[in-house]
C-alpha cells in the first residue's frame, strides 16, 4: 500500500523492499498523476503511525492510544533487508531518538544520515523502520509494522545537530582539484603504504581526536565505531556523531554555558588520494534555566570550538520552533515567547503553560504537583571564513522541575442549606477522582453518588477542573457535637485521586466543620392558639411537641419550608407548660427536634409572647395571682379587688395589673381532695357599690408529691356593666306590675312610672315566644341606674349572683304559678324591689331610675348540663340559682332593661316610718 501525504514526504509501508522500490520508481514517473488517487486509498493497519520530514530528520508519531502500556520496539532496516534493533547505544551512535511523552505518545526520530538510511545523491533519503508493538515484555505476539519514509533535504556545507541523545556534524567534502604533481609520481607507494585505504571506493580510514591542543588520540575507524562514535562518508559529505559524554569529548564553557565538544580529523581516501578533514561538534548541556513561570534558554552566538581558526563573517537570524517545526513571528508573539537574537547570544524565554507544551500531573513523595514540558528547537546560521555556511540546530526536551501543587480545598458550605459543600482543585485533566472517604467509609465515586452524595466536576475554560462534594449534615457519617448554643457538624473527608496514564495515586484529606445555631422558636398567640416558628431546622428533622409529632394531619404543623416550621396548638392544650420567665409566668411549648431515626437532637422551649398567666401555684403552697385591668369596666380600681376573704387585697398594684400573693391556707381558700389532688380554690372579685362586676376563679391543684398542676383559671370578665345593650332580636321583656298579683302591668305609654320611695316595685321578666317547657329563665344580675345606659353610674345592685340583694332591705323573689296568662312558669321570674334602699350618699336616691337584668336561660330538667346553670336555683323560693361556675359559655346570657321609673321622696315622717 502506498500513500503520499502532502509535504514532500513519501511513505511506503507494509511492502517488501522490492515492491517499495518499484513503487518508488513508479511514483517517480507517475507522481503527478497518481498522488490524488493514492491518497484516496483506504487506510491500512499502520496508518495510525504518522510520519513526517522535519528539518534533517524523519519523524514517526505513535499516538498513545495505540501504544500506552505496551512495549514498543524499533529496528532499522538497511537496503539489503538487514534488521538492527535500535537500542539506546545504537540510537546514540546511529542518529536515532526514541521518546515517549507523559501521555504515552511515542516519537521516533531518525537523522537523515542515520546508519541504515538509503541516500540518493545526498539529497534524497529513505529510512525504513520496523515497529513492533506488544503488550508483553518478551514481545511475544507483537504486531509488526514496517514504515518507510523518504525525505528530500538540501544540506548546508556544515550542519551541526544537537539532538538530546547525540551530537552530529556533517561536513561537505570539497572535492579537491587534484593538485598537479602531488603523489602522482609514486601512486603505488601510497597504495602499498595504506592497505586499509584500498578497501572501498570511498571510506574513512582513520580518526584523530583532538582532546586538547596537546593531546591527540588517533584510532582506526573500526575502533572509533567500537567506542560508540558514528563516523561515515557519503558521496559528498563526512559525518561524525557522538554522545555528549564520549571519552574523547571535553566539556568547555562558552560565555558561561557548558558545551560538550568533540573535535576530530577524519582521514579519508578518494580514489588514490588521502584527504584530511576537520570535524568539530559542540552542543550545550546546561543552557536551560528555570525561574518561576519561565524557562530561559540561552545559546551563545560565537561557539569558539566550532570556529577554530575561522572568523564569523555574517550572522543570519535564528529560527525558533517546536517539535522541529518552525514558528512564525506571529506564532512567537501570540504564544508569548520571547526570542531575543542578540549579538552574543540568542535567548529564548518560554512562559510556562505556553501552547505547544503541556502540563502533566505527578505524584512525588505522595504529594501532588505538576511539570510542564515543551520540545523547542533553535537554529542558528552563520557564515565564517573557515567553513562557509554553518547551520547549527539544537533540539531540547524541556521538562520543568516538579512543582508541588497541593490541592486547594475550599469550604463552600452555606450553613443554612445544611449541606456541606467542599471543592477541591484545580487539577489538570489527567487527574481523576477515584473515591471519597466520608467519616471513615470509602466509596468509589459512582457508589458515592448512588449513596446520595453529590459528586460533580467543574471544568474551567482553561481545561483545569475541580471536584465538588456535597454531603448533607444529617448524613450518618457526618458527626456532630451538641454545644450549648447549637450543633457543630464535622465532615471528615478524604479524596482519592488517580493520575492517568501511569496510575499515580494520591489522597487529600480535610476536616470541614460548620456550626449551626440551635433552632430558635418564636411563639405568638392568636385566637387562643399558640404558634411557634422554629428556625434553623433541617428538613430531615421532625418536630415534636413533647412527644407528639407535629404534622399537618393533626393540625400541629401550620406551615414551613426547608429551614423553618411553624407549629400551633391551642393555648389550653395539655402540651402547653408554664414557666416562670423573668418574674412572671409564660406559656411555653416544649419542642423536641428529632432526626429520622427518632433520636432527639434538640429540646427547646418556645416561650410564648402572651400576657402573663394569671395564676402561679408555687410548690410551697404560695398562690400568686395577677389580674389584668378589665377594659370593659370603666375606671376599674384594681386596689379594690378582693379574695373570698374580703380583707385579702392585692399586695401590689400597677397601672395595668394587680398582684396577689397568699398562702393556700389563708384568705378563705377552699380546700378539697380529689383523686390524689389537693384542690385549692379562691376567687378574685371586683364589686362596685355592692354589685359584683368581675369574678375570677383561682384554682391550684397540688399533687401529693408536690408537683403543681395548674388548671381552670379564667378571668370571669362577665358580667360587667358594659354587657352589650339590649339585643335587637329581643326575646325577653321586663315588665313592672302594678301590684304583687302580677296581673296588671304598666304599659309602654305609662312610662315614666312615678313611685314614692316607700312603694315597692314589682318586676316580672318573661321569655317571650317560646313554647319549650324545658327552658327555665334565671336572673343572673339585676341592677338599677339613674340613667338609661346599663353601664352608667351610679348603679345599685338588686340581684347579685342570682340571689336577692340589698341591705338592709333585700330584694324579694316571688313564686310564679301557672294561670291563663302564664303557660310556662319556668319562663318567668318575679321580684320585688324596695326603692328606698338606693342610697345617694346618706340620702335615699330620688329621681329617674332604670332597671336592668342579665338573664340566663337554662335547661330546666338538667341544670348541670350547662356550667352556667350548674347550682343555679338554690335561692329559694324562686328557685333562683346559687352561684356560677367557671368556663361559662356566655352565649345564653341576655340583658334586658325597663323603662324609666321616677322616684319621689315621701314625707319625712313616712320615710322615718320604715
Ligand atoms: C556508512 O554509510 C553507508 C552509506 O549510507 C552505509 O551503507 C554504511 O552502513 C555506513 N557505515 C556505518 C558504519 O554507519
Ligand atoms: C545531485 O544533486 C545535485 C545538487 O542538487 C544536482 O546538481 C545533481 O544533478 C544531482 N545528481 C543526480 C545524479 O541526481
Ligand atoms: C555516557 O552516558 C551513558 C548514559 O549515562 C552511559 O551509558 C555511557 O556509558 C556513558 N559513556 C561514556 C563514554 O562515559
Ligand atoms: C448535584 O448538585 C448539582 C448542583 O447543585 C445539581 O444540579 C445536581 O442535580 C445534584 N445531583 C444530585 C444527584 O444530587
Ligand atoms: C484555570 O482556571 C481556574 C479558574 O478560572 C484558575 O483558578 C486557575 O488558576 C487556572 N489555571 C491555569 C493553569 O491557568
Ligand atoms: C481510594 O483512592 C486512592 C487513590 O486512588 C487509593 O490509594 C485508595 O487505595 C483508594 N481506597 C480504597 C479503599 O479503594
Ligand atoms: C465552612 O463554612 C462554614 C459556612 O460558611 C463555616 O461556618 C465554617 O466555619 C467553615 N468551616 C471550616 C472548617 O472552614
Amino acid at each position: 500500500m502506498v500513500k503520499i501525504c502532502p509535504g514532500a514526504c513519501l511513505v511506503l509501508s507494509d511492502m517488501s523492499l522490492s515492491e517499495k522500490m518499484n513503487a518508488y520508481f513508479r511514483l517517480t514517473f507517475l507522481a503527478a498523476v497518481l498522488i490524488a488517487e493514492i491518497c484516496a486509498q483506504p487506510s491500512t493497519a499502520s496508518d495510525f503511525i504518522l510520519s513526517s520530514c522535519r528539518k534533517s530528520q524523519i519523524q514517526l508519531d505513535l499516538p498513545a492510544e495505540h501504544v500506552l502500556g505496551k512495549q514498543v520496539r524499533f529496528s532499522a532496516i538497511d537496503q539489503d533487508g538487514g534488521v538492527a534493533l535500535i537500542t539506546d547505544g545504537l540510537a546514540t551512535q546511529c542518529g536515532y531518538k526514541i521518546s515517549q511523552d507523559d501521555w504515552g505518545n511515542v516519537v521516533f526520530r531518525g537523522s537523515l544520515y542515520s546508519c541504515y538510511v538509503q541516500i540518493q545523491n545526498d539529497t534524497y533519503f529513505t529510512v525504513q523502520v520496523k515497529i513492533e508493538i506488544s503488550s508483553r515484555p518478551d514481545m511475544v505476539g507483537a504486531e509488526v509494522y514496517i514504515k518507510t519514509v523518504s525525505c528530500p533535504y538540501y544540506w548546508k556545507p556544515r550542519e551541526i545537530f544537537c539532538e538530546t541523545n547525540y551530537m552530529e556534524v556533517s561536513v561537505r567534502r570539497k572535492i579537491p582539484l587534484i593538485a598537479e604533481g602531488i603523489f602522482r609520481d609514486e601512486p603505488e607507494d601510497w597504495a602499498a603504504a595504506f592497505d586499509e585505504a584500498v578497501v572501498g571506493l570511498m571510506s574513512i580510514w582513520q580518526v584523530v581526536f583532538h582532546k586538547s591542543s596537546t593531546q591527540k588520540i588517533s584510532m582506526l575507524i573500526d575502533a572509533a565505531q567500537e567506542r560508540g562514535y558514528g563516523v561515515n562518508t557519503t558521496d559528498a559529505r563526512t559525518l561524525l556523531r557522538s554522545s555528549y559524554n564520549a571519552t574523547e569529548a571535553v566539556f568547555q564553557k562558552v560565555d558561561a554555558v557548558t558545551f560538550s565538544t568533540l573535535r576530530a580529523t577524519l582521514f579519508y581516501k578518494q580514489r588514490w588520494f588521502i584527504f584530511l578533514i576537520d570535524n568539530a561538534v559542540a552542543c550545550p548541556v546546561d543552557d536551560v534555566k528555570f525561574s518561576p513561570g519561565w524557562i530561559t534558554w540561552t545559546i551563545p552566538k560565537n561557539i569558539s570550538p566550532l570556529l577554530v581558526g575561522a572568523k564569523v563573517l555574517q550572522k543570519s537570524s535564528s529560527q525558533f520552533g517546536l517539535d522541529l517545526l518552525d514558528l512564525t513571528n506571529a506564532d512567537i508573539l501570540s504564544g508569548n515567547y520571547d526570542v531575543v537574537d542578540g549579538a552574543q547570544a540568542t535567548t529564548v524565554r518560554i512562559p510556562m503553560g505556553a501552547d505547544g507544551g503541556y502540563y502533566k500531573s505527578h505524584v512525588v513523595n505522595q504529594e501532588h504537583g505538576v511539570t510542564y514540558s515543551i520540545n523547542p528547537f533553535l537554529e542558528n546560521n552563520w557564515v565564517d571564513d573557515g567553513w562557509g555556511v554553518t547551520k547549527y540546530t539544537i533540539v531540547k526536551d524541556i521538562t520543568t522541575p516538579f512543582e508541588k501543587r497541593p490541592p486547594i480545598i475550599t469550604n463552600d458550605t452555606v450553613s443554612s442549606t445544611l449541606i456541606f459543600s467542599v471543592t477541591i482543585g484545580n487539577f489538570l485533566p489527567d487527574v481523576y477522582l477515584v473515591n471519597v472517604t466520608i467519616g471513615g467509609t470509602t466509596f468509589p465515586v459512582p457508589e458515592a453518588i448512588k449513596t446520595g452524595y453529590n459528586v460533580t466536576s467543574r471544568i474551567h475554560p482553561n481545561g483545569t477542573s475541580e471536584f465538588v462534594l456535597k454531603v448533607p449534615f444529617t448524613d450518618p457519617r457526618v458527626s456532630f457535637k451538641s454545644l450549648t448554643d447549637g450543633l457543630l457538624f464535622t465532615l471528615n473527608v478524604t479524596f482519592g485521586f488517580n493520575i492517568i496514564p501511569h496510575d499515580e495515586t494520591f489522597i487529600s484529606s480535610t476536616v470541614v466543620q460548620c456550626f449551626v445555631p440551635k433552632p430558635t422558636a418564636y411563639c405568638e398567640q392568636e385566637n387562643g392558639m399558640l404558634s411557634a416558628t422554629i428556625g434553623n431546622l433541617d428538613p430531615a428533622w421532625n418536630v415534636y411537641i413533647k412527644d407528639v409529632p407535629a404534622t399537618t394531619s393533626n393540625g400541629m404543623l401550620a406551615s414551613g419550608n426547608a429551614t423553618y416550621s411553624k407549629v400551633q396548638i391551642p393555648a389550653q392544650s395539655d402540651l402547653v407548660a408554664h414557666e416562670a420567665v423573668g418574674g412572671s409566668v409564660a406559656a411555653t411549648i416544649p419542642i423536641n427536634i428529632k432526626d429520622g431515626s427518632g433520636s432527639t437532637i434538640y429540646s427547646i422551649v418556645a416561650i410564648c409572647d402572651v400576657p402573663p398567666i394569671p395564676v402561679v401555684c408555687q410548690p410551697n403552697g404560695t398562690i400568686q395571682v395577677t389580674v389584668k385591668k378589665v377594659a370593659d369596666i370603666r375606671d376599674m380600681d384594681l386596689s379594690q379587688l378582693v379574695l373570698r376573704d374580703r380583707s385579702c387585697k392585692p399586695n401590689q398594684v400597677d397601672s395595668n395589673n394587680a398582684y396577689f400573693t397568699f398562702f393556700a391556707d389563708s384568705c378563705q381558700t377552699l380546700r378539697t381532695f380529689q383523686q390524689g389532688f389537693i384542690i385549692y380554690e379562691n376567687q378574685v372579685t371586683y364589686s362596685l357599690s355592692g354589685r359584683i362586676l368581675f369574678i375570677m376563679n383561682v384554682t391550684c391543684n397540688y399533687t401529693t408529691n408536690g408537683t403543681v398542676v395548674i388548671e381552670d383559671y379564667k378571668p370571669y370578665d362577665n358580667p360587667t356593666p358594659s354587657a352589650q345593650s339590649i339585643m335587637a332580636s329581643l326575646d325577653l321583656v321586663l315588665r313592672l306590675s302594678k301590684d304583687d298579683s302580677y296581673t296588671d302591668f304598666y304599659e309602654n305609654m305609662d312610662y315614666p312610672v312615678v313611685k314614692y320611695l316607700r312603694d315597692p316595685l314589682y318586676f316580672e321578666v318573661e321569655l317571650l315566644y317560646s313554647s319549650d317547657s324545658r327552658l327555665e329563665l334565671f336572673l343572673d344580675t339585676c341592677w338599677a341606674t339613674a340613667s338609661p345606659e346599663m353601664g352608667s353610674l351610679p348603679s345599685w345592685p338588686i340581684v347579685v349572683n342570682s340571689c336577692e340583694y340589698g341591705e338592709p332591705y333585700q330584694t324579694i323573689f316571688h313564686q310564679v304559678t301557672a294561670d291563663s296568662r302564664v303557660q310556662f312558669p319556668s319562663h318567668f321570674k318575679r321580684f320585688e324591689v324596695k326603692t328606698f334602699s338606693f342610697m345617694n350618699g346618706d340620702q335615699p336616691y330620688t329621681g329617674s331610675m332604670f332597671f336592668h337584668c342579665d338573664v340566663i336561660i337554662c335547661d330546666a330538667s338538667n341544670l348541670s348540663s350547662d356550667p352556667v346553670c350548674t347550682g343555679i336555683g338554690s335561692c329559694i323560693p324562686a328557685r333562683q340559682r346559687l352561684g356560677r361556675s367557671v368556663n361559662s359559655n356566655e352565649d345564653n346570657i341576655r340583658s334586658i332593661s325597663s323603662g324609666a321609673v321616677y322616684l319621689l321622696a315621701p314625707r319625712a315622717e313616712s320615710y322615718m316610718q320604715y
